[in-house]
């Protein structure tokens, strides 16, 4: 089993250098002394310019194949487009790749394809960095006696990437609550995707239930009530207590609703939680993704396993009509 990574001179594999590629090759080429391996049929050079300051520290290749032995990376990061996750994976493993993998989430876009390769274990992560927001850990910690007692809703208007935001989601739903008996009550999830992309509010889809647990009282459902000026994407419910999550522009702001709270302006109840010892740029992505390699390149213990990302894509893919799985973009 792999374990820690030796990160002096850590050579890494970058498969994919499109707009979240460039965004690991930065983060890779700045807090470590790594060697990369780019490989991407089609750079875009203007990307290259963003890391030109690290030349001498890269290689780009049109494809894996071009390499000579890629036993002699540490670390291989799958960045391509969903549809070629699995093409990836594939080769990696005929390879017999030992080091680790981080592979952009929602892993695949055809999980089947996937279910018999074997990685070892801890050697695969998938990248739902948004569970690194320390917001998120704080709630996973608060809620760590009563985890059955959280209702959770979901809702998507008001921001782009509608599968993107239900698959981080059920990610974090299970992430926090344990819960990987999820299913999928409403099939046609497409639907509201196409709803998302014209702008709609989902007004005509209010309380609809979108998964639900097999073992607890948890729901996910469409939540249009605005009342707090805001569009809240993901609310957490135990007990009386009710925190509620906004994402805007990658920017989480986490607030608490009581009674007593209810018509107050915003601002002055920001949740205790949510505080943070540095400032707020600290949960943008590419802290995010610092934190995922901090996890990774140790013995990864936040980080979506194998077996909970194949989990979440499958209970996504439930919910869609089988035509649609095809084309599915899964941003
Ligand atoms: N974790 C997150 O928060 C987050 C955010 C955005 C995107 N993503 C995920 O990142 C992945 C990439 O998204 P993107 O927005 O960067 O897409 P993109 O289209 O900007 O980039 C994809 C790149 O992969 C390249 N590519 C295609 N096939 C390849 C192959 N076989 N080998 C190597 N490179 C190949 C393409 O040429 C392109 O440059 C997706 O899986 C997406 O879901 C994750």
């Amino acid at each position: 089993m792999p374990g820690n990574i030796q990160t002096s001179q850590i050579k890494i594999l970058l498969l994919g250098f499109g707009g979240i590629g460039i965004r690991h090759a930065t983060v890779l080429l700045k807090k470590y002394e790594s060697f990369l391996a780019i490989v991407d049929p089609c750079i875009q050079e203007e990307r290259l310019k963003q890391i030109a300051e690290y030349k001498g520290r890269y290689e780009i290749f049109s494809s894996m194949e071009k390499i000579n032995d890629v036993h002699e990376y540490d670390l291989a990061v799958i960045a391509c487009n969903t549809h070629y996750h699995h093409d990836v994976l594939i080769e990696l493993s005929s390879k017999k790749f030992t080091g680790k993998i981080l592979v952009e989430k929602p892993l695949s876009a055809y999980p089947d394809k996937l279910k018999d390769l074997s990685f070892g274990s801890n050697q695969v992560m998938i990248n739902y960095c948004r569970r690194y927001h320390v917001p998120y850990q704080r709630i996973k910690e608060h809620y760590k006696d009563s985890p059955d007692s959280i209702k959770s809703i979901v809702i998507a208007c008001g921001c782009g990437g509608f599968f993107m935001l239900v698959s981080h989601y059920l990610d974090l739903i299970s992430y926090i609550t344990g819960d990987f008996s999820i299913y999928p009550v409403y099939s046609n999830l497409k639907q509201l995707a196409y709803e998302n992309v014209r702008g709609s509010d989902f007004k005509d889809f209010a309380g609809t239930v979108l998964f639900q647990s097999q073992k607890s009282d948890l729901r996910i459902f469409v939540d249009c009530s605005n009342d707090l000026g805001i569009p809240p994407h993901l609310r957490f419910q135990g007990g009386k207590e009710v925190i509620e999550f906004s994402e805007v522009d990658g920017l989480l702001t986490f607030y608490k609703r009581g009674d007593n709270v209810m018509n107050e302006p915003l601002s002055r109840y920001i949740h205790p939680l949510l505080k943070t010892d540095g400032d707020i740029d600290e949960i943008k992505l590419p802290f995010l993704l610092e934190k995922a390699y901090e996890d990774l390149m140790g013995s990864f213990s936040i980080g979506c396993t194998w077996e909970q990302g194949l989990t979440n894509v499958n209970i996504m893919l439930q919910a869609l009509p089988l035509q649609e799985h095809k084309d599915l973009i899964l941003a």
